[in-house]
């Protein structure tokens, strides 16, 4: 590190001059952080990315290797992807060079590895910003309330989702014209798959599992389902049950087992819980620990500022001399099963072509399996050939409710899919 009257500069290189990368290089110019000096910025063809608002001294490149032989203290890796990210992450912390990134599908994936090198090397590898963006989830975990067994994690992870989600619940728009909003806003990419098939959702709900339960998944094991089959009908009727629906991630302990109960799909939650009330944009993840109850943290889980403010801070951490992280424990186990199964109530809405017998033969068809309907619901106004109504089940398993409705699915009086909600609140979601 470089002086800086007396104390030393910690010298900070950016790999990736996107969203966030221009949001760190904004903070790191701005002055108000002496101790980090903003030296390199790596980009591909990074001749059009030059802005003139930092450093005249700053080095601008193509080449990754100009930051390896740069003598940088800190890489920040923001180009994102997995390949060369994973590549870049190992060839810094090999050179020496502590890294700092967003990335959450690296350390979804690899973050064990790459947390066993980085200890070897005796070297930081922070990855603040990868889970809920701003929202210092990883270092309260971590640190905050380290002392607690966590023994469920269940977050709104993802701000594009959850501003769909508002947007039809507040302005009663289609699900397509909630996207399109997002997008002319800059809140959903033009490929919005990721996001709205759940993924995004997944490899953080991957990391906070690791962090916050210790223990260690497949990324791809955690069961995902999509936000797109929720229309604005499912609003009118989740608002007569006291809720809202939001995409939910879930995580929670299977105590004295090598399993962990994980998974992310839109559900219900109750209007009035932590989780119902974080609308737009917004994040939060929430904790239940053995000895300290219940802990919510929320705030912007994504946005060029508020990642950066993560990122920046990990920088700070580095600067400061923060400890290093030991290896992590969940590093030497092997990989828990994913119980996708869970117990919750149920909502079901179907869209119709109204003929008499219908409840009764899907009524019939829970009966056989076991299942016990608690609540049928009918909005009037709505046209005989397109009929929604809505059924809710008494607390059963998912795998139950799932059978049952791969028979009801093969009747003919369906418009469209059915579809089907957990209904969570504090109790629910468990085994
Ligand atoms: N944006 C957010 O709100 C947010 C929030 C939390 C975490 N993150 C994470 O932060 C990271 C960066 O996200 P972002 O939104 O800033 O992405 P972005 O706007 O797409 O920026 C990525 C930058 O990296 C460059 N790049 C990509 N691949 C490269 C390669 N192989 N070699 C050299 N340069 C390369 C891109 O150059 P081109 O201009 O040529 O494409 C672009 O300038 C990702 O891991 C993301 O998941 C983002």
């Amino acid at each position: 590190m470089s002086d800086l009257k007396g104390k030393r500069r910690c010298r900070v290189g950016i790999a990736g001059f996107g969203t966030v990368g221009q949001a760190v290089a904004r903070i790191l110019s701005s002055g108000i952080h002496p101790e980090l000096q903003l030296t390199h910025v790596c980009n591909r063809n990074v001749a059009r990315k030059r802005v003139d608002w930092v450093s005249p001294d700053v080095i601008w490149t193509d080449s990754f290797e100009d930051l390896l032989d740069g003598e940088v203290d800190a890489v920040v890796e923001l180009i994102g992807g997995i390949s060369p990210a994973t590549e870049w992450i190992e060839s810094a912390l090999k050179a020496g060079t502590a890294v700092v990134t967003a990335n959450k599908q690296v350390i979804a994936r690899v973050g064990g590895t790459l947390a066993n090198l980085a200890a070897t090397q005796g070297r930081h590898l922070l990855f603040e910003a990868a889970v809920a963006g701003g929202i210092p989830v990883v270092r309260a975990l971590r640190e905050g309330i380290s002392s607690d067994r966590l023994v469920r994690i269940q977050g709104i992870l993802n701000g594009t989702c959850n501003y769909i989600l508002t947007q039809m619940e507040q302005e009663h728009v289609s699900f397509s014209e909630a996207l399109s909003d997002a997008q002319r806003l800059g809140f959903a990419e033009a490929d919005p798959t990721e996001d709205v098939d759940g993924l995004d959702a997944q490899a953080k709900l991957a990391i906070l599992i690791s962090v916050g339960l210790g223990r260690r998944v497949e990324v791809e094991d955690i069961p995902v389902s999509a936000i797109t089959p929720i229309e604005t009908v499912d609003f009118a009727y989740a608002r007569r049950l006291g809720c809202v629906i939001r995409q939910i991630a879930h995580a929670e302990l299977v105590v004295d087992s090598e399993r962990t109960r994980a998974f992310v799909q839109p559900a219900l939650v109750p209007e009035a819980s932590s989780l119902g009330r974080v609308g737009g944009t917004k994040n939060i993840v929430v904790v239940d620990g053995e000895f300290g109850g219940e802990t919510a943290f929320s705030g912007y889980g994504a946005g060029g500022e508020p990642t950066a403010v993560a990122v920046v801070s990990d920088l700070l951490a580095i600067s400061r001399g923060a400890p290093l992280a030991q290896i992590p424990p969940e590093a030497g186990r092997g990989t828990d099963l994913v119980l996708p199964e869970f117990e919750a109530p149920h909502y079901l809405r179907f869209m119709i072509r109204d003929r008499p017998g219908i409840i009764a033969t899907a009524a019939e068809v829970f009966s056989r399996h076991g299942i016990n309907i608690d609540a049928v619901l009918q909005e009037p106004g709505w046209s005989k050939t397109e009929l929604p109504f809505v059924v809710t089940l008494e607390r059963c398993g998912s795998s139950v409710v799932s059978a049952a409705m791969d028979e009801i699915r093969q009747l003919d009086f369906h418009v469209r899919p059915p579809l089907w909600l957990p209904i969570l609140s504090a109790e629910e979601g468990r085994g």
